[in-house]
């Protein structure tokens, strides 16, 4: 019988390279002979991917914070008995990109609900499943906020303002260092080259925690 997987997230800001570096990070893991299932939230599954577009969605009527968090860990219980648990019982890595964390970063420091609130719903949609490693892409929030402004119509949560994004970037760092050991924080205000060399270093240390688990009986 395989080994479970490793579930690994990747967390970050608005604009701090998410979808480029997971790609790089795909592209190590899987040259290395992992076996991966690369997904996202909220969606990963066809019930999230409906709920990804009502939470981003801009809409003349508000959704309240708690709205909000619920419809979130509506999508996250259906993408995690859906996607992510089958993977992991079947060996396979999971990358996903941004899950609790980004509701205690978004919710919690973004909107002001409190960690409890989540800390509670977390428990109840995902018993004991955590990820093993977790990358934060860490930029200022202004770096980010002018990469995201090429991009065309902002969405829901790119409207906010910027000191909603300094919350969520705060919240962050109090999440890594509570967390340092699954947390691994890469600084992604550098050029790509530089960021691409952090990432290399992570997933070989990723790689080493794969064939150790291997070898174990
Ligand atoms: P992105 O994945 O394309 O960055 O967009 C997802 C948006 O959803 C992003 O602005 C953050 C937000 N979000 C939350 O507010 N809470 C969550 O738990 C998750 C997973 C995402």
């Amino acid at each position: 019988m395989n080994p479970r997987g490793l579930f690994i997230t990747v967390e970050g800001g608005e604009g701090v390279g998410k979808s480029t570096n997971i790609a790089y990070i795909r592209q190590q893991l899987e040259a290395a002979g992992t076996e991966l299932v690369v997904t996202r939230e909220p969606g990963g599954t066809p019930l999230g991917e409906e709920l990804r577009d009502v939470l981003l969605g801009v809409r003349d009527t508000g959704i309240s914070a708690m709205a909000e968090l619920l419809l979130i860990f509506a999508a996250r219980a259906q993408h995690i008995e859906e996607v992510i648990e089958p993977a992991l019982e079947a060996g396979k890595w999971v990358v996903c990109d941004r899950f609790t964390d980004a509701t205690y970063a978004y919710q919690c420091g973004g909107r002001g609900l409190s960690f409890e609130t989540v800390a509670v719903l977390e428990k109840l949609v995902q018993g004991d499943l955590l990820p093993d490693y977790t990358l934060l892409l860490d930029a200022p929030v202004d770096t980010g906020m002018s990469r995201v402004q090429g991009r065309g119509e902002p969405d829901r949560f790119e409207r906010e303002e910027l000191a909603f994004f300094e919350r969520v970037r705060g919240t962050y760092h109090q999440l890594a260092e509570a967390s340092s050991g699954r947390y691994r924080v890469i600084d992604a205000s550098q050029p790509l080259p530089a960021v691409q060399q952090q990432l290399l270093q992570v997933c070989n240390e990723l790689i080493t925690c794969w064939r150790v688990r291997h070898q174990q009986p």
